[in-house]
Parts: C-alpha cells; structure tokens; sequence
C-alpha cells in the first residue's frame, strides 16, 4: 500500500475482510434502501397544555419551546397538528391553585376545562383525535392522583371518581382515555361503564407501565403540581427496578379492556417497550416525558446539542425499541421536518 500512511511492513499482509458492512453506508441512497425503521409523522402523539382564560400563552421555563396555552391557542395547536397530520393530541390542565380541592370535584364536570377544550378542538379540527389525561392529580389539593385520607393513596374510591371523569370526558367526545393514575382496577371500571352508556367506541390508551420516576419534574410544573405534591408517587407508580412487573400490567391491562398501552418515561426505559411489545404485539406507546425534554432542549439551547439531530434520533430510537408511536412534546417541529 502506497500514500500517507506507509506500506504495510513485509510478510504482515493482513487478510481482506470477509464482510465489508461499510459497503451498505456508501451513500445516502444505499443507506435508505437497507434502513430498518422509520419515523414518520404518524407515529406521533402531541401533548399541550391548557389554561383558562384568553391571556397569551405562558412559557413554561423548565420545557423551553412549551407554553400553557388558552383554550383558543390549543385549538389553533390541533389546527396545526391537522395541517401537519399529526395524528392525535394530548390534553392537559393547568388548573388554578384555588379550584383545586380535596374531592377532587371538577374532574366530573362536564364544563370543567379539559372539556371545553375538547368541545372546541373536535368542531375546529375534526381530523386529529383528541386524547385526555384520566387521574386527579392537576386538580387535587396535595397533588396526588388519587384521594389521599390520613397520608393514603385510596384506591377504590379514587377509581370511582375517574370513572366519572372519564365518562364526562367520552360525553364532551374525547377520541383517546388516557389513565395514568395507576390505580389497580381503573381500566375495567372505566371500560363497563363506557360500554353500559354507549360509549363503546371509545379508545383507552392505558398507562400501564408507569414508573414512579423523577422525569416528570418539569411536567408537574407546567400543570401547576410541583407546589401541591406532598411526598412522593412510589406506593402506587411503579419501581425503576422492575421489568417482570411491566408484563404483568400490562397484561392485565390489556385483559380490562385497553386497547393500547403505554411505558413511561420513554428512553430510560426503551427495554420495556421492547419487551412489552416482543411479549404481546399489541399497539405501544411510549411517552419522551417533560424530563427527557427538558434535557435535550436545553442542551440544545446552550448549543451543546443539535435540537434537530437528537430530537429525531430520540424519536427513531422508540421506533427501533418496537413502539407504534410516542407522545412527544417535540411533536410538531418533527412532523415539520419530516414532511
Ligand atoms: C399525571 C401525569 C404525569 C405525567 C403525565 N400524567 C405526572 C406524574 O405522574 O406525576 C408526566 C408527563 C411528563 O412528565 O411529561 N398523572
């Protein structure tokens, strides 16, 4: 060998490589033609959040590019997510801290805010289907999503107050239930009584592998919970340390009457999208949480990554762990790149 880096010294003459993978990431064309998985816009799943009143819409600091927006701004939101085609948005409340109280009352109201949002988003934007949050956190005095009686998270009865709000929400004609509370028993509860009034046609993306974890941070402050929350989620989230336990909610999800599922956060736990997919085949969702965000936007801000770069490589890689799709906050600025 002749150039730069000299002859191979005499009697050294490696062999040739048996299998030159480089041959298949000569070039752009040869690299789409053998690539595996794809990201397309309508894998995406776009979550806003809503305030009351007509005020302009507030950044919120910890999740830079993501406001609380007015009902009007959300539905100019769902305007563009129709125009993009993005498929679905996600709706959640900021709820001002004087309406929150201990039962937790306005979820069931059928004129509360999420409501209303979704009246308004269905006649503007009667393509995109619209998905709700289903668990009292946004609304409860102590921040929690479900009631708490002498520092106890209670099951039972907070399971009949999400089947009220989910029923409320199925009135106002939401597309997509989306339970994260992780109550055990809620999937089944809220599916009877959906079908015992005809909502049979509506969709519950279950939360069902939920981890107790600290990406939500940022979240808790965009729906006004950082303030309210005392203690933690742990006796009801899931533990970061588990993997079998995904499979059995999942499973028994599914067995309630789920139709999708969901892993939560998303890229800390890419393991059990695969595995929850690899077990049961069924639609699954992951949710790049406020916290996964927050981490890329930010860097990206300081010029420490490139927005664009990482926010589609973190979006292909739920597709490579075996998801159909994920909620991300980055939703309409990859559906712009993406065509
Ligand atoms: C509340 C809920 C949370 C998120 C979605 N629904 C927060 C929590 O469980 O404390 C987090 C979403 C995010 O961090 O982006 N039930």
């Amino acid at each position: 060998m002749t150039g730069p880096f000299g002859a191979a010294p005499a009697g050294s003459d490696s062999p040739r490589p048996r299998h030159r993978f480089r041959r298949l990431r000569r070039s752009a064309s040869l690299r789409a033609l053998v690539r595996e998985t794809r990201l397309s816009v309508d894998d995406l799943i776009w979550p806003v959040f809503v305030k009351d009143g007509d005020g302009a819409d507030e950044p919120i600091a910890s999740m830079p590019g993501v406001a609380r927006r007015s009902i009007g701004s959300v539905v100019a939101a769902a305007e563009e997510a129709q125009s993009l085609g993005i498929p679905a948005i996600c709706l959640f409340p900021y709820i001002e801290p004087h309406l929150k109280t201990e039962d937790c009352a306005d979820v069931w109201s059928d004129d509360n805010l999420v409501n209303r949002t979704i009246r308004a988003v269905k006649a503007a934007a009667p393509d995109v289907s619209v998905m709700t949050d289903i668990a009292l956190d946004p609304y409860n005095i102590n921040g929690h999503d479900g009631y708490v009686v002498d520092g106890e998270i209670l099951n039972d009865e907070t399971v009949a107050a999400l089947v009220r709000m989910a029923l409320a929400q199925a009135r106002a004609g939401a597309d997509i239930l989306g339970p994260s509370d992780m109550m055990d028993g809620r999937i089944g509860a809220i599916r009877q009584a959906l079908e015992a009034v005809g909502h049979q046609g509506v969709t519950i993306l279950s939360y069902a592998a939920k981890y107790a974890s600290a990406f939500y941070g940022p979240f808790r402050d965009a729906v006004g919970a950082s303030g309210a929350l005392k203690g933690d989620k742990k006796t009801y989230q899931m533990d970061p340390g588990n993997s079998d336990e995904a499979l059995r909610l999942v499973a028994r999800d599914l067995d309630e009457g789920a139709d999708m599922v969901m892993v939560k956060p998303g890229m800390p736990y890419l393991d059990i999208c695969r595995r929850v997919k690899e077990e049961f085949g069924v639609p699954t969702f992951a949710y790049q949480v406020s916290g996964e965000y927050a981490m890329l936007a930010g860097a990206a801000q300081n010029g420490w990554l490139d927005h664009d770069k990482v926010m589609l490589e973190s979006l292909l890689a739920f597709k490579r762990a075996g998801c159909d799709g994920v909620l991300t906050y980055f939703a309409p600025q990859a559906a712009r790149l993406l065509g």
